[in-house]
C-alpha cells in the first residue's frame, strides 16, 4: 500500500556576497528531500526528490505545503501520469512536477516569464534530480502562441488559485487548453 510522503530538510547555508562595496542581501539557501513510497522515510523509500529552497520572501522560491500533497497525488496515481503530457502551472520549486518526470511523464515546469530566479531555480532542481524537463515562463494572462502547442494531457497547478485575480487568469488559462 501507498504512504503519506515526508521530507527532510538539511540545515540553510548563509550566502552573502560583496558588490560593489554594498553588501549583497542575506540568502539563506537548503535544499529539502522528499520521499515517496515505501515508510517513505529516508531509509526507506520508493523515491527521493530533492529541492533548493532560499527562505526569502518570493512565493516560487520555497515548497508550498499544497505542492506536497499533489506531489504525493501523482505518486499514488502514478499509471495515471506515465506517458502523459504535463504542464505545471505556477510550479515555483516544482514538487508535483518532479514527481510526475520520475514516473515518466514529459512535463512543462512554468512560472512568471520575468522572474529569472525562480526559473533558474527550476532548471537547478531538474538537474539535481536528473529529469529533463522543459522550463517556460508562462505569465497567467500574457499568453504567447508557444504555450498553446503544448497540448498537455493534465495541468498540475500548487497553491496558484490565492488571489482573485489570478484565479480568472489560471481558469481561463485551462479552459483554453480544454
Ligand atoms: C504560492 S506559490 C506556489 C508555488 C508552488 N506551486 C508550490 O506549491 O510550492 C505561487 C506560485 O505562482 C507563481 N505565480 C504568481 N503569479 C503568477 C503569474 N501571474 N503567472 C505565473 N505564475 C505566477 C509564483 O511565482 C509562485 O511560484
Amino acid at each position: 500500500m501507498d504512504t503519506a510522503a515526508s521530507a527532510s530538510t538539511s540545515a540553510p547555508q548563509a550566502e552573502t556576497g560583496q558588490r560593489s562595496g554594498a553588501a549583497a542581501p542575506l540568502r539563506m539557501t537548503t535544499v529539502s528531500a522528499h520521499y515517496f513510497g515505501g515508510a517513505s522515510s529516508d531509509r526507506d523509500h520508493d523515491l527521493r526528490v530533492d529541492i533548493i529552497e532560499n527562505i526569502e520572501e518570493d512565493y516560487g522560491m520555497f515548497v508550498w505545503p499544497c505542492s506536497v500533497i499533489l506531489a504525493e497525488y501523482v505518486w499514488q496515481q502514478r499509471s495515471r501520469f506515465t506517458g502523459s503530457r504535463i504542464v505545471e502551472l505556477g510550479a515555483g520549486t516544482s514538487l508535483p512536477g518532479l514527481v510526475a518526470a520520475k514516473v515518466g511523464a514529459d512535463v512543462t515546469l512554468t512560472d512568471i516569464a520575468h522572474n529569472t530566479e525562480v526559473l533558474n531555480n527550476i532548471r537547478q532542481v531538474c538537474g539535481l534530480n536528473n529529469v529533463n524537463c522543459t522550463v517556460l515562463g508562462l505569465t497567467w494572462g500574457e499568453w504567447d502562441e508557444p504555450i498553446f502547442d503544448l497540448h498537455p494531457d493534465v495541468i498540475l497547478g500548487a497553491d496558484v488559485l490565492y488571489d482573485s485575480a489570478s484565479k480568472i487568469l489560471v481558469y481561463s488559462l485551462v479552459l483554453k487548453y480544454d
